[in-house]
């Protein structure tokens, strides 16, 4: 069975087994039958590159179901099983007029996948308003309660990718948001910008929304037009005197400070800077408007566009001296 319309990239490669289970009860029972080096777990296909044939059965996570677990006066907390599509709950919540989740508008994939990179944007992180998840060891079928702390979350990443990478697989996630004073974040420059433009002078959590559904729109590719796992590479973090000497050479290269000895610099501008915004190789190239995304323009293949990312990395290593790093789990 071909895997092209079960990850966000389009990649059309073949799966051995194909299952989609819509229950706990389901998913153990497949646990049970399959030994766990025979299974490839499947989430909402958006933040990874297939680049080969996978001999395994893959295990697609289709439990849906969203609900409210518990309520004060000024809190909340909810809960979506793991194949909830990410935006469909996002949407949910702001319904309900609860706050937390909408500068995370718009992000593709789903719940489950969410809490395993951390998944960030507009000065909000899941982390931020993570209570807890549920999860089953795949050797044991136990099923295990993750807090905040457990998760080790940090920028785009988490316990999931790291220590504990294949070992478990996320089925629900729950979220503490706020019923009332929502706590606004608009201290990014575009989120400010949108609010003014459209007259907005009291913002709710419904406008912030908005503002980041315009602003990804305008810069993101749609992966239903135009495959793409979002940013493909994370953003590198390098030594403040490293950054002082690309100040000199580049005075306009933006920043984000870390802390004393460490910056963030933009991946996306360095490969703008570097000539290759909008460079296509045969059917994978980089996004025209925003050079952290790479994309599919019809038939690429998963190889081409790993070879397309290490071009891109060895240019701006030759160019910047910095290492980037893939922000998408390639296999
Ligand atoms: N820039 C350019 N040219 C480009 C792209 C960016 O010059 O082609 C510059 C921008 O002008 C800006 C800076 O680079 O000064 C940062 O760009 P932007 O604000 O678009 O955000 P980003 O750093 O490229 C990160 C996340 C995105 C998230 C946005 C907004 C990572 C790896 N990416 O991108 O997350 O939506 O911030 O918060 O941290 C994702 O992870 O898939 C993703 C899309």
């Amino acid at each position: 069975i071909s895997l092209k319309n079960y990850n966000t990239f389009g990649i059309d490669v073949n799966a051995k087994k194909f299952i989609s289970v819509s229950s706990s009860e389901e998913l153990r029972k497949v646990l049970q039958q399959t030994y766990a080096t025979e299974i490839f777990i499947l989430g909402g296909g958006s933040n990874m590159l297939l680049t080969r044939d996978i001999n395994k059965t893959v295990l697609h996570i289709g439990l849906t179901g969203r609900q409210i677990i518990s309520e004060t006066e000024n809190e909340v907390v909810v809960e979506a099983n793991a194949g909830e599509n990410w935006h469909q709950f996002v949407l949910w919540t702001l319904d309900h007029d609860f706050g937390g989740l909408e500068n995370l508008s718009l992000i593709p994939g789903n719940v489950g996948t969410a809490p395993i990179q951390n998944i960030g944007a507009y000065g909000v992180e899941l982390k931020d308003v993570f209570e807890s998840c549920t999860a089953i060891r795949i050797q044991t079928l136990e099923e295990i309660n993750f807090k905040p702390e457990d998760c080790e979350f940090g920028y785009r990443n988490s316990v999931f990718k790291q220590r504990l990478k294949g070992e478990y697989i996320i089925t629900s996630v729950r979220f503490r948001l706020s019923k009332t004073q929502h706590k606004l974040h608009t201290g990014y420059g575009a989120i400010n910008d949108w609010l003014i433009r459209e007259k907005i002078t009291k913002p709710g959590i419904k406008d912030i929304s908005n503002a980041v559904i315009a602003i990804r729109q305008s810069k993101l590719p749609d992966p239903r037009v135009l495959g793409n796992s979002g940013s493909f590479f994370k953003n590198p973090v390098i030594r403040r005197e490293e950054y002082l000497k690309l100040q000199e050479k580049f005075p306009g290269i933006p920043s984000y400070p870390i802390d004393e000895n460490l910056v963030k610099v933009p991946a996306g501008w360095l490969i703008d800077k570097a000539g290759l915004k909008g460079y296509r190789r045969g059917d994978a190239g980089v996004h025209q408007n925003q050079a952290l995304v790479l994309v599919n323009y019809g038939e690429a293949t998963g190889e081409e566009l790993l070879d397309l990312s290490y071009e891109i990395k060895n240019q701006i290593y030759s160019e910047f001296g910095i290492k980037l790093e893939a922000e998408v789990n390639i296999f």
